[in-house]
């Protein structure tokens, strides 16, 4: 059948008030960038009449400011999940505009599937194809994609003639059984394929709107000497580990999460002569990750989104024979399995907020209050990993914040499942080591030796039993830091021993 063509505006008129909305899309790259906008406008203007207008957001993990952004500034959102990192979003929902569900990004396919969190009204997809058979090929990020098309009233394609058509073949869409027919996931090395390059749904909830949009991808920050150094201390440390035989010699695939730290360790462990070439098999295919596998450095990247600056996404473009047959985008909920994590022995290397002498991570609230951007897939990988790394630079804010400290204030991932901790002074391995060791090889090897005697000092405060958690002492360094700017201040004589 016919393609039905609508502009932007009639788009937006599909959506209802209190519909629950998903897009397609991770991070930035591949979410839908003009009827959000105006679904945003829509919801305003019914603001001005006095009308209600809000709607449930449903995402593979964050957006461009397109979705997050201006919805959030639109007051149009009733609920959102699984994450995100937009500045407006992130101040509405610490104020309590909405409801915030954070969740491991490899669960939300399966509990829309599960009706855990309602009915999904509309998808809106991002794509660079569309057929009249109902053929849908998404651009650059995946997310939820397969799921909400399927189970959508209405899906509306944003057909973005940026992306090139050529694109299609990118993709391995697959979409999981729910309990009890599940199957094994049939990945057994990172480069096999097990779906097809597209999404098929019935051409008649179909609309298109064509776009014209460029990415929303901002660059990297350069390179500071805090991050150079903790990626030094990664790549030395695999280094060693191969050497020790714990690592095989061909290497294991690497998860890298998202930001700043994880772009500069890959960059590290490119520049090390030491380290094999390597998979990459992870949720966001950073600039890092372009640049290396045209280096040589990485031999196959499986991924759920191309998480790159324009720049970077131009090179990819301009390039896209050589990277076709070394690169595959897949659904959130095979790129962050955590069957597949285990089975294929991933490496995961991602970054905590702070972590705990007793080798505890919180990833996502500031003061166990503030929410950064949630957990993303960085507990998919952890719990899952072969090996799960946590970096960290040692201090935030110029010193008056130690990442390092007696206790988590939210607790993200716990010992049971952290292995190592990396930060500019060095790297502790926790593996085999019960609560008081972990303790002194996190303060020797990855405490700022400003606060190591403060940490010593906690330590030794002589509780007993297994953890030697004080409870009236634990938050002492938060404490110090609300009241007086600095966790230096942090005065253990105050407090009553437990
Ligand atoms: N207390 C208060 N603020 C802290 C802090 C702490 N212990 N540690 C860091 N911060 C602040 C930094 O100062 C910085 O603030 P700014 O934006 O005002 O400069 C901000 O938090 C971000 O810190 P930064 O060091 O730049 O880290 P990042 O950008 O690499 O992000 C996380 C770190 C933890 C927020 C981010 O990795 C994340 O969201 N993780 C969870 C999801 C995840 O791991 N996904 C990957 C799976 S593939």
């Amino acid at each position: 059948m016919a393609l039905k063509f609508i502009s932007a505006e009639e788009a937006a008129s599909l959506v209802k008030d209190n519909d629950n909305v998903g897009f397609s899309g991770f991070t930035h790259a591949g979410c839908p960038k003009v009827v959000p906008v105006e679904i945003a406008k829509r919801a305003e203007a019914e603001h001005a009449k006095g009308n209600s207008f809000k709607i449930g957001v449903f995402t593979g993990a964050s957006t461009g400011d397109s979705i997050d952004g201006a919805l959030a500034r639109a007051g149009a959102i009733k609920f959102r999940t699984p994450y995100q990192t937009n500045k407006d979003m992130r101040s509405a929902l610490n104020r309590g505009e909405f409801d915030f569900f954070d969740l491991h990004l490899s669960q939300l396919a399966q509990e829309i599937r599960y009706g855990f969190l309602g009915k999904i009204n509309v998808a809106i997809i991002e794509a660079c194809e569309v057929t009249e058979k109902g053929e849908i090929v998404p651009t650059t990020g995946v997310g939820i994609t397969p799921t909400i098309c399927r189970l959508a009233d209405i899906v509306i394609v944003e057909l973005n003639k940026k992306v090139p058509g050529k694109l299609r073949g990118i993709h391995d869409l697959y979409e999981l059984q729910d309990p009890p027919k599940r199957r094994e996931i049939p990945i057994y090395e990172v480069q096999n394929r097990i779906g097809l390059d597209y999404v098929k749904v019935n051409p008649e909830k179909i609309f298109v709107v064509e776009t014209e949009k460029d990415g929303e991808g901002g660059g990297f920050a350069p390179l500071d000497e805090v991050t150079a150094r903790i990626g030094n201390n990664v790549a030395e440390f695999f280094v060693a580990e191969v050497k020790a035989g714990r690592i095989p010699a061909h290497f294991l695939p690497i998860q890298s999460g998202v930001g700043n730290i994880a772009n500069a360790v890959l960059g590290s462990m490119g520049s090390n002569p030491d380290i094999p070439r390597f998979e990459v098999y992870t949720e966001v295919i950073q600039d890092a990750v372009i640049d290396m596998m045209q280096q040589g450095n990485i031999s196959f990247a499986s991924g759920c989104s191309l998480t790159v600056s324009n720049e970077v996404l131009q090179k990819f473009y301009d390039d896209l024979a050589f990277f076709k047959n070394k690169l595959v985008l897949r659904p959130s909920e095979i790129s962050n399995n955590p069957g597949l994590a285990r089975r294929l022995g991933i490496i995961a290397l991602n970054t905590a907020i702070e972590v705990d002498i007793f080798g505890s991570v919180n990833s996502t609230h500031v003061n166990g209050t503030k929410m950064m951007n949630g957990i993303g897939g960085s507990g998919d990988f952890t719990r899952n990993s072969y090996l799960s790394i946590f970096l960290t630079p040692s201090t935030a804010k110029n010193g008056a914040i130690s990442c390092i400290v007696p206790k988590v204030t939210h607790e993200d991932h716990n010992e049971h499942s952290v292995k190592i901790i990396v930060s500019e002074y060095g790297v502790a391995d926790l593996r085999g080591k019960g609560p008081k060791l972990r303790a002194i090889e996190i303060i020797e090897k990855c405490a700022h030796p400003d606060y190591r005697p403060l940490l010593h000092e906690y330590l030794s405060r002589g509780v007993k039993g297994h953890i030697p958690q004080d409870i009236y002492a634990c938050f002492a360094f938060h404490q110090a830091l609300q009241e007086t700017g600095s966790m230096m201040n942090t005065d253990f004589g105050k407090y009553q021993k437990s």
